[in-house]
This record gives C-alpha cells, structure tokens and sequence, in this order.
C-alpha cells in the first residue's frame, strides 16, 4: 500500500446494539469521502456479534480472521456485547481475535474536549483538554491467563494472571515517545501501579526510565494510576501523551471520555505505530463506547466517536487532512447543534450523520 491509500478495503462489523447504527454512520462517511476523492473504496460487512452467535454458534473463525488479515486495510467495528449472551463470550473473541491476534499492540486514544459546555470541569476550557492515551493492548490482565479452583464451593479460588513481557512493554512505551515526538508533544506520562504491583510495574517503571533516556527533549514522568485519576480531574492541562498497560488504559479511558462530553465522543484505534506496519491490516478501529443495548434500535446514539474514529482510519491510511477535516466538522455540529441529545442536540443519529455527509460534499 502506497502512503496514502486510494483504494482500500474495510471490513465492517457492526455488532450488538447500537454497534450497527454507528457502524452505518461510519460506513456513509467513507463512501461520501471515497465518492468525492475518487478513491476506490469497497465495505465488506461482516455478520459477526450476538446475533449471529445466538443463531450457528459462530463468533470468530479463524478463517475470517485470516481472511481480514490478508484482504483489508482496516477494521471498523461498532461494539459488541448482548445481555442475551451471558459472559459475552463472542464479544471476547471477536475483540480479542482483532486486538491480540492482529497483535494490535497499541489502543491510541485521543482525548479532546470539542465544545465548551461538554467540559465538566468548571475551571477548564475545552481546549484545556487534549491528550492521548496509549493503552497497552495484547498483555496484561486481558490475556486471561488463570482459572478456577473449587469453583462453585465456599474454598474458590479464582486467578488471573498480569501478564507483562519485556518486549510488550517497551514496543508501547515506544511507541508512545514516538507518538510525542512526531506531534511535537513535549511530554510524556507513563502510569503504573509500582507500588503495589512490584513485580510486574518494576518492569514498566524501569522500560519507561530506559526509554526516556532515548528522548531527552521530552519530558518524562511516571505517575501512579490512582494520582492520575485524581490529577486528570484537577487540572487535566499538562496531559500530552499517556502510556498505560491494559487496564489501566481501559479505566483511564472511560474517565477520559467523561472529559470529552461522555462515552459517545470518544474514539480509538487498536494499531501498530508508523515504522511497525506488516503486510495489509493498518488497524481496528472502534468507538470507545459499548453497545447500549437500552438504546438500541432508538435512533439516539451518538455517532460522532464513530466519525472521530473514521478519522483515525484515515489517517492510518495516509490521509490525516481527512481526520482534521472530520474532526473540525464534528466540532462545528456541536456548535451548531446538529448533535444527538447526549452532547445538548435534538437530532437522530441518522440526522447527524446525514448532516456530516452533507458538509463533506459542500466542500
Ligand atoms: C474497551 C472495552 C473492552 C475492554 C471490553 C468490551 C472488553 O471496555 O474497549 O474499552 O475492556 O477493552
Ligand atoms: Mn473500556
């Protein structure tokens, strides 16, 4: 694939709840976007989630993952989990398949915050909020290294491991300084739990000091996770660049997304960074959010995290003027009101993204 892609292949799968309302949203900006710049697009959607599950027993066959790793570009992918499957266990292997068996190793999560009044801290401005967070995604707790014993009797006992390798580590924390670097960030923050987890966050503590020592422009601070939830409440302005494990990042996140005006404006792109590609899958890219099933089927949900994370696709496939262009947009809809309720509108989920594809043919 050349630097910036005129002709690729996405593979969709919308999921559970509202996953497939986004996920159509999303879809109509690409195929507005691939009309208007003459770039070859083809959206292959796949019938994987709860559904599908429910019906055959499928969630994700090794020969669709092969088949995604070979023939697509990216992944875009709604949300998935049904409270009609208890465990969500097709949501695990669909997300996981993509997230671990992709070796997707870093969830880059960009938190910023587009309109003033979707700010919730009272002494911030919006523009006080801008940071992204790389989350560590093939390793840690998610491995589900562990199990029961005695299940079910009053002696249970139930493990799962941390699970934190050299090279795991340092591939994100890498990829993190790298992110700064290229950005012109001026710092970056690596938080852990050292002080509690002393084996497994020694390790990240000690990468991180290596590492940095790499990169003596950038500023470097470790910062417990705990302190990081208090600091990102209290003055979210010196945040440039989060590196976190798993977890963490997954917890971080969400708080994050509060700073962003809720879980439906945040986005994220499960990737190997520039410099790390190998053959033709850029990444999985995906809402922060889940499925909402409440919502579901209501025409409410907010489909600007899925805007946003087209964003990100595109940009993962040479065109980052496309990503500033979305985003810009998505900014000037909260302006103007031509939102979903969730961020203070009154429009639908198909209005507003109808209302994106407009301006993008209006130039
Ligand atoms: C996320 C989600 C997932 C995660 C769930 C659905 C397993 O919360 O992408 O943030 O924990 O990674
Ligand atoms: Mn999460």
């Amino acid at each position: 694939m050349s630097e910036a892609a005129t002709s690729f292949r996405v593979t969709v799968i919308g999921g559970d709840g509202i996953g497939p309302e986004v996920t159509a949203v999303g879809m109509d900006v690409l195929r507005t976007l691939a009309e208007l710049r003459g770039w070859a697009l083809a959206l292959d959607v796949l019938d994987l989630g709860a559904e599908r599950y429910l019906r055959d027993g499928t969630t994700f066959p090794d020969e669709v993952a092969a088949r995604i790793a070979e023939e697509s570009d990216a992944v875009l992918l709604g949300a998935l989990g049904d409270p009609r499957v208890p465990g969500n266990q097709h949501a695990r292997d669909i997300l996981f398949g993509l997230r671990f068996g992709m070796d997707l190793y870093c969830n880059v999560r960009p938190v910023q915050c587009l309109a003033d009044r979707l700010m919730p801290l009272k002494a911030y401005a919006a523009a006080d909020v801008d940071f992204t967070v790389f989350r560590e995604n093939t390793e840690g707790i998610y491995v589900g290294m562990g199990g029961h014993f005695k299940k079910g009797t009053p002696d249970e006992i139930a493990i799962q491991e941390d699970v934190n390798s050299r090279k795991g580590v340092e591939r994100v924390i890498r990829a993190a300084f790298a992110h700064a670097t290229r950005t012109g960030a001026g710092s970056v923050h690596m938080a852990d739990k050292h002080n509690a987890m002393v084996h497994a966050h020694e390790l990240w503590l000690r990468v991180f000091r290596e590492v940095a020592a790499e990169y003596p422009e950038l500023e470097a601070h470790h910062v417990y996770v705990d302190a990081l939830c208090l600091y990102l409440v209290q003055d979210p302005r010196p945040f440039e660049v989060i590196v976190t494990c798993n977890l963490f990042g997954d917890i971080v996140t969400d708080l994050a997304a509060a700073l962003q005006g809720g879980m439906g404006m945040a986005a994220s792109a499960n990737v190997r960074p520039p410099g790390d590609e190998r053959g033709r899958l850029r990444g999985l890219f995906e809402p922060v959010h889940g499925s909402a099933p409440p919502l579901a089927g209501q025409d409410v949900a907010n489909p600007f995290a899925t805007v946003l994370t087209v964003g990100q696709l595109l940009a993962h496939l040479g065109h980052p003027h496309e990503d500033a262009r979305l985003r810009a947009l998505v900014q000037r809809g909260l302006a103007e009101g031509k939102c979903t309720r969730d961020v203070g509108g009154e429009l639908g989920t198909k209005a507003v993204g109808a209302w994106v594809c407009d301006q993008l043919r209006s130039g």
